[in-house]
Parts: structure tokens; sequence; C-alpha cells
């Protein structure tokens, strides 16, 4: 099976195993875990940060770091489809009481102008009834928005403008490091704009567990108490960090064959008719695409394509394609061949005329559309199109048998 749905799926390596069974470890709750010491400074120093902190992954970075710059009810504004905002399950408000203010914007960069406008309307009520915004969070690159990078200016203009509002600055750096290997800037540039910073271990660099978040040296102190509180702290944690140095030492610069697939992906893709690729001209590792002109939905084309050996996910109503360590260009070619025999298995897009992309079904419920709802197998829900999980029980839905392609609306 070749696995496109995220750069999470990549193995460790075999000289990653062996870094891994030779770590030397100690207790990383007190400290004395010299592995993962070693990846701290190297991270820190890699950031340009005073200390750093290590965590199993991203998802509590990103909650630590809101804990600790954010009092309850302050308010964090984010890019409207952050990863903090769409994909944490709301744990941001859970854990820190926080009021999430959504930043509008194309592929994920905004620019001062968005930011102004959202603060505006955070001030909408006077000073005493609006909540208070305390802290911005930028995502580099920008998942859900194709992978997206943050130019430095376009950075340091945004940064620079929330720190006169007097907002502090975080960075999801999930995929920072595919952000340096395509633009050539520097991961210290990039973070020199955020006030704390992160990077994710398990994504392209291929390592099975960790992340590191950096910042000053108050932050950080602050973040370890959060950190246990959050039952985040671990002992001999040596043997993951050792995978996230061997990753450091091996699996950064061959991140730009990552991006090079993804070209190729997205250009092979876009010469298949019926599929509409959102950018043919992807910046990093991650292409999304439409497959409504084909008269299926994301469900149904998924089923299809794994039974052609392909896995893919959704996102909304596209699907999402990431490619990764574990993936090479005949395994790419693979996929397309196998996207290629989906398409001219389903309806020809010449017969489409009739069939509205499922993105603008809602717009227009009282037409006589076809419509493909997806009844749960569990609770017998009758979800929307664009739920990949019955929103009543939640259980998955990936099942071709439930969909019913025949209800009228
Ligand atoms: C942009 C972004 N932020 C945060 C995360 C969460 O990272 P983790 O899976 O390590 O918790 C992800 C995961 O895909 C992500 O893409």
């Amino acid at each position: 099976m070749i696995l496109l749905t995220s750069d999470t799926e990549t193995k460790p390596t075999h000289a990653m195993r062996q870094a891994i069974a030779s770590a030397e470890v100690g207790d990383e709750q007190k400290g004395e875990d010299p592995t993962v010491n070693q990846l701290l400074e190297r991270v820190a120093d890699l950031l340009g940060k005073e200390d750093a902190i290590f965590f199993a992954c991203g998802t509590i970075c990103n909650f630590v770091s809101i804990k600790t710059h954010t009092r309850p009810a302050d308010v964090v504004l984010a890019e409207e489809m952050a990863h903090i905002i769409r994909a944490e399950s709301g744990g941001a408000a859970m854990t820190s009481g926080v009021l999430m203010e959504p930043i509008s914007s194309e592929r994920g960069i905004f620019t001062v102008n968005d930011l102004e406008r959202s603060l505006e309307r955070v001030a909408t009520a006077p000073y005493l009834y609006s909540a208070t915004p305390r802290l911005l969070c930028v995502e580099q690159t920008h998942n859900f928005g194709g992978g997206s990078v943050w130019r430095l200016d376009e950075l340091r203009e945004v940064c620079e403008f929330s720190r006169q509002q007097g907002l502090v600055t975080h960075m999801d750096g999930a995929r920072l490091l595919n952000a340096v290997v395509a633009s050539q800037t520097t991961a210290k540039d990039f973070a020199a704009c955020a006030d704390s910073v992160w990077i994710d271990f398990t994504k392209g660099l291929g390592a099975p567990i960790g992340a590191v978040l950096a910042g000053t040296k108050e932050f950080i102190s602050e973040a370890r108490r959060y950190k246990h509180i959050f039952g985040g702290a671990m002992r001999q944690a040596g043997i993951v960090a050792a995978g996230c140095l061997y990753a450091l030492d091996h699996h950064v610069e061959r991140l730009q064959e990552d991006h090079d697939n993804a070209t190729y992906l997205a250009r092979r893709l876009s010469e298949i008719e019926g599929i509409t690729v959102k950018d043919t001209k992807p910046e990093t590792n991650i292409i999304f695409f439409d497959v409504s002109r084909l008269g299926l939905d994301k469900v149904m084309f998924l089923n299809l394509l794994q039974e052609h050996g392909v896995k893919m996910g959704a996102v909304g109503n596209s699907i999402r394609a990431v490619t990764h360590l574990d993936v090479s260009r005949t395994d790419i070619d693979f996929a397309v061949d196998a996207i290629a025999k989906v398409a001219k298995s389903s309806v020809g897009s010449k017969d489409l005329e009739n069939v509205v992309p499922f993105k603008e079904n809602s717009a227009i419920a009282s037409t006589n559309t076809v419509r493909n709802y997806h009844f749960c197998p569990n609770c017998g829900h009758k979800n929307l199109p664009n739920h990949n999980f019955c929103i009543k029980c939640g259980t998955q839905l990936n099942e071709l048998t439930n969909t019913k392609q025949t209800d009228k609306y």
C-alpha cells in the first residue's frame, strides 16, 4: 500500500532504529537524560532561542505554549484554517479557556491588514466588554493551506505589527524545516519572528515520537510546569530523542526530494481528466485536489483508490496527498496510475454537465441534484458528504456500502 495520507506515515529507518537502540538514557523529568539534553541544545541553537523542552508530540507543544502565554478568557488569533483551530479537538479552549479569533487568508498566509481586521473585530465592543487579545499563532508551513510557506519578509511584517499591538507570537513549526529547505531561509531567521516556536520530528523528518519547543528561559521554565501538569513529563526518553537527533543529521536536506515529488504528483494529476489540482506548483510536500468532476464524493474516491493500493486522506471536501521519506518517485507513478484508473472507471467528465461539485451542493439545496450521504454503520445517522466521522457517534465513515447516491433533496 502506498501511503500518501500524511508525512506522519513514515516508519523509522534501520539506521534510525540502531541510533535509538544504542541511546544513552537518564530521567528526562529530572533533566538527567543526556540524549534529550543533547537534542534540546541542538534545537535551541538551531532556532536561536535560550532554552528548549522535549515533548512527545506537537499538539501538546501548542497547548503548553498557549497555556503559558495566556490567561483564561484571553483571545488567541490564528489563521482560520490553522491546525490549532481546526485539528486539535478544541483542546486550547479546554486547557487554556481561551477564545479563538480566526484570521481570513489565502492559503494560510495572512497580511497585516488581515490581522488588523481581526483585531478590530475583537475590539467591537467597548473595553470592558471585549475580550483581551493576547497571542498570535502562525503556522509554518501551513498544512491546510497546502504546505504554503511564509516568506521571511511577510512573517517579519506580521510579527512586528503583532508585537506593536502588545501581542506575543507563537509559531506552530510542525513543518518549519520544510519551509527552511524550500525557501533557503535559516530556521533561526524564521524563529526570530516568534516568542515561542516548536518543530516536529514525526512529520517529514521520519522519527516515531518527539517535538521540541523553544523560547526564553523564563518561558521554558513555566512551560515545564505545565508539561508536568498535563502529564507530559517522561523518564528514559533518550530512546526517542535519539531518533530525533538522527533525523536532524540525516533527514533535513532530503526534504527537497519530498517537495520535488509533490510538484511532480501535482503536475501528473492535473493531466487526468476530472481531477482539479488546487495548486499545480506546491511549495512543499502537501497537495490538495478535487474529485467532484468525476461524479465521486471524497469517501467513494478514497475507497476506490485504496482498492488500487493507494491511501490518501480528505480535508474538508478536498483530497490531500502528502509526500514523505517512505514514498519514492516510483511510488508516485504508481499512485498516479491508480488515480487514472479510478478516474477512468468513474463517470467521464464529459457526462457530468448535470453533476454539481459537492462543495456547491448546500447552496442549491432546493434543486433536484443527487447528493451522497454517509449513513453511519453504527448508529444510522445520515451524515453530510464532507464528514469523515459520524457527527453523532464518532464512527469512522469509510464504507462505500454505507454511501447512498440516490437521495434527492
Ligand atoms: C501544522 C500542524 N500543527 C500541529 C500538528 C500536531 O502535531 P502532532 O501530530 O505531533 O501532535 C500537526 C500534525 O499534523 C500539524 O500539521
